[in-house]
């Protein structure tokens, strides 16, 4: 009998090297299984991923519910193939997944000054709720957490242009990524949450990639879980 593929979602900052690992990660698989495949989310091409990407690059904008709801939508648009690749044999490397949804919209704060003049923050969208537009989403065996700090970010070039791309929001993010991870390693058994130091050298962490992902700890099981579910 087939066994089925497993399904690794790289997550992490921008600038953690999350694009380059799962690249790598993709053609490892790829040689060692002939049947791997590479995705990514925001995955701009789709009539979805279009709108995002204006958002992104801050020539549109959006209500953040709304677009929270677009970024969990164009998951779902992938969310039959994934199960359907798993399900054939075919393993599956995804950078970034419903963990980037809930870590980016979860720090969103809006600003405000007190009566005394101190900026206040208050946040926007609780964490109950940037999770639920994900529910019933295929869930990964396991999530590599490429941890970056801002220092090596900054020594990587810094951030780009895009919304988000800014210290402060990365940190927010950061904090939100761990509250995740509690979350899953309490909740959620059935995905395992490794965390990397990603101001390690290209290939010392891709080795640790590969190291985890050989040896999923309880192998992969038959039955595809469902996100919170
Ligand atoms: P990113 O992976 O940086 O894309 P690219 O490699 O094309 O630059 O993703 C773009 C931004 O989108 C990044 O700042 C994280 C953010 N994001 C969300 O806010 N919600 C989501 O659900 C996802 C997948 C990403
Ligand atoms: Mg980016």
């Amino acid at each position: 009998m087939a066994k089925r593929g497993v399904f690794v979602v790289i997550e992490g900052l921008d600038r953690s090297g999350k694009s380059t690992q799962s690249q790598r990660l993709f053609e490892h698989l790829q040689e060692k299984t002939g049947k791997a495949r590479l995705l990514k989310f925001p995955d701009r091409t789709t009539a979805i991923g279009k709108m995002i990407d204006g958002y992104l690059r801050s020539e549109s904008d959006l209500d953040d519910r709304a677009i929270h709801l677009l970024f969990a939508a164009n998951r779902w648009e992938c969310a039959a193939s994934i199960e359907r690749d798993l399900l054939a044999g075919t393993s599956i490397v995804c950078d970034r997944y419903a963990f980037s949804g809930i870590a980016f919209s979860a720090a969103k704060v809006a600003v405000s000054k007190s009566s005394e003049g101190n900026e206040v923050r208050e946040s926007i969208l609780t964490y109950e709720w940037c999770k639920s537009p994900d529910t019933g989403l295929p869930a990964p065996d396991m999530v590599i957490f490429l941890d970056v700090t801002p220092e090596v970010a900054r020594s990587r070039g810094g951030y780009g242009e895009e919304r988000y791309e800014k210290e402060e929001t990365q940190l927010r993010v950061k904090e939100q990524f761990r509250k995740i991870e509690q979350d899953v390693v309490k909740n959620f058994t059935g995905i395992e949450w490794w965390n990397l130091d990603a101001s390690k050298s290209l290939d010392e962490i891709s080795e640790s990639i590969r190291n985890l992902v050989a040896l999923p700890s309880d192998g992969v099981p038959a039955n595809i879980n469902k996100m919170w579910m």
